[in-house]
């Protein structure tokens, strides 16, 4: 027996994200898809981030970044992370957490010709999180980039996504008197069936 409904109705955690991304889509000024995205060093140190969700699949979440930066770095060392996405014209927040993959094969193919030129030549000159000298350094580099690549750069080798699949998720709306719904999606193993418990906020 269960009394969610409304905002938070259905099984699937994913639909829901996706539902909850399309309305903040209609309300928030800007990036409505941007995450704080935590990993962890070797050292078990956190570090935090925002970067843009570029899809919610059926099973996972997906960003796209520098695979030389801090966080690819992090990700490659402990495979976790986990992300928050607030959205403060709705009041509501989602949390993930889960296992990390690479995803470089034709997806991120597919993403990276979406982009504008720019962006991609960009992706191209930067070596994202080492030290950089000066702007000028960088747009030396870009024009370089645009002069050896041309038009068409394909995706570098050290750039692509990452896919987030979860082992837990939380939706929470605010209520009134600070009284919350919070509602939790977790799975020991990506294999078992989600478990979803309401939780006193
Ligand atoms: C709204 C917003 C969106 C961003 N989106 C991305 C992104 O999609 N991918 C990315 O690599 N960095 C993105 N960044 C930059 C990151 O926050 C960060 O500066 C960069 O990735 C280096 O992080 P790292 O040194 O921890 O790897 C974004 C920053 C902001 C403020």
């Amino acid at each position: 027996m269960t009394d969610r409904n409304g905002i938070f109705a259905g099984e699937d955690p994913f639909a829901i994200a996706r539902r909850w991304l399309a309305e903040a889509e209609a309300t928030e000024p800007n990036d409505p898809n941007a995450i704080a995205l935590a990993t962890v060093d070797g050292e078990g140190m956190p570090d935090v981030r925002m970067v843009l969700l570029k899809e919610i699949g059926a099973d996972r979440f997906t960003f796209y970044t520098n695979y030389g930066s801090a966080k690819a770095q992090e990700i490659e060392v402990t495979g976790k992370a986990a992300f928050v996405l607030h959205w403060k014209s709705l009041r509501r927040q989602v949390r993930v957490r889960g296992h990390v993959v690479r995803s470089d094969g034709a997806a991120a193919d597919a993403y990276f010709a979406s982009r504008s030129l720019q962006s991609r030549l960009g992706a191209w000159a930067s070596q994202q999180s080492r030290p950089l000298e000066s702007r000028g350094t960088l747009m030396a580099e870009v024009a370089k980039i645009t002069a050896r690549l041309g038009p068409r750069p394909p995706r570098p080798e050290f750039w692509g996504g990452y896919d987030i699949f979860p082992s837990q998720m939380e939706f929470w709306a605010d209520g009134a008197f600070r009284l919350h719904d919070r509602y939790r999606w977790k799975r020991p193993a990506m294999e078992d069936e989600w478990e979803i418990q309401r939780l006193y906020p």
